[in-house]
């Protein structure tokens, strides 16, 4: 496939996969990056700006293609030390970072004068036109659909993309709830040059989670995520468990405050999620496409089914539409 983000990040199919706290480790994105989509490490996974560098290290004893690095900047109880990690990521050597959460101003010019391509993603117009003027160079376009941070104005894809279409110069990829070659190709009919995808690559063999959340994902349906922190203007969409209805009542009860809360959305109760498979253990993000996964391939599987799909839509079945 070629479009404006296959050509700008050199990479055969326009599919990424999104930055996941703890998820986005060497493994995933080499694999992703192997079967022509680009993979994504998430800085944050790591505990200090070194271990980025090792990171990198180890995913590119695994592929010589191209890969990211995510970096994530939003309010944090601990600072984080963010303009380390941006220079962390310029050492590591790789030329794409996607970066998410406020405006990434603040690393902007270390990124740039290393000459590393960003991808910025966010929920909103405002903010994608923004984001544009600070010299990011591919806007991700989050949908209301998307896992986690979902923003606070609620528009979907369906809506948002023909806007971004209208009002961005730069090429935008469309993220939030995509799972397959249709949503591919209604993509690209909708203005994007591509794709991103969270969720669809939790279930994926050479993601390194516990099965029985990927097996969450194979039995669930689009019914199963549930917003919370609405009241708290920090809406999040996570795979709906004992924890999530608990945050939605409490949530519902205006008494209550975020640090009534805080002690259920712990990140310190992931491992107990990711690594022992307690699926009411803890919170993480999905979204609906979870009603559109049904099985547990390879990333190369998963994107090479994707890619001829929304090829075998493009070659036949919106011409026919219009013939004669
Ligand atoms: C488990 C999980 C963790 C995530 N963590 C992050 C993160 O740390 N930073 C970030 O920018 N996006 C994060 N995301 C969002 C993804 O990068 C992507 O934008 C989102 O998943 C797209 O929606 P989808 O899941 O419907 O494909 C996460 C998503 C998931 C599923």
């Amino acid at each position: 496939m070629k479009t404006r983000v296959t050509e700008m990040l050199g990479v055969r199919y326009p599919i990424v996969c999104g930055g996941m706290m703890r998820v986005g480790r060497a493994k995933l994105a080499a694999a992703v990056s192997n079967a022509g989509g680009l993979g994504i490490m998430t800085a944050l996974s790591l505990p200090t700006p070194e271990e980025v560098i090792k990171e990198v290290e180890l995913c590119r004893t695994m592929t010589d293609q191209p890969i990211a690095v995510n970096l994530t900047i939003l309010p944090t109880i601990k600072p984080v030390p963010y303009e380390d990690y941006a220079r962390a990521i310029v050492a590591s050597g790789v030329k794409i970072v996607e970066t998410a959460g406020n405006n990434p101003q603040r690393v902007m010019p270390i990124l740039k004068e290393a000459g590393i391509k960003v991808i910025h993603k966010c929920t909103s117009i405002r903010h994608a036109k923004k984001a544009e003027t600070l010299g990011c160079d591919i806007i991700s376009v989050d949908g209301f659909e998307c896992a986690g941070h979902v923003g606070e104005d609620d528009v979907p894809n369906m809506l948002l993309l023909p806007l971004a279409a209208e009002q961005l110069s730069v090429p935008f990829i469309a993220s939030g709830a995509i799972g397959s070659g249709r949503q591919l190709a209604a993509a690209l009919a909708l203005g994007a040059d591509g794709i991103n995808m969270g969720t669809r690559f939790l279930a994926t063999q050479e993601c390194w989670i516990h099965d029985n959340v990927k097996q969450a994902l194979v039995r669930g349906t689009e019914l199963d995520t549930q917003l919370v922190f609405r009241r708290l203007r920090n809406s999040s969409r996570l795979f709906k468990n004992a924890i999530t209805k608990e945050l939605v009542a409490l949530d519902a009860d205006p008494t209550k405050t975020f640090e009534d809360m805080k002690h259920l959305a712990a990140g310190s109760r992931s491992p107990a999620v990711f690594e022992k498979g307690e699926l009411d253990a803890g919170t993480w993000s999905s979204s609906g496409v979870i009603g559109l996964i049904h099985d547990v391939p390879t990333c190369a599987e998963l994107i090479e089914r994707i890619v001829a799909d929304a090829t075998e839509i493009i070659r036949k079945r919106l011409p026919a539409m219009v013939a004669g």
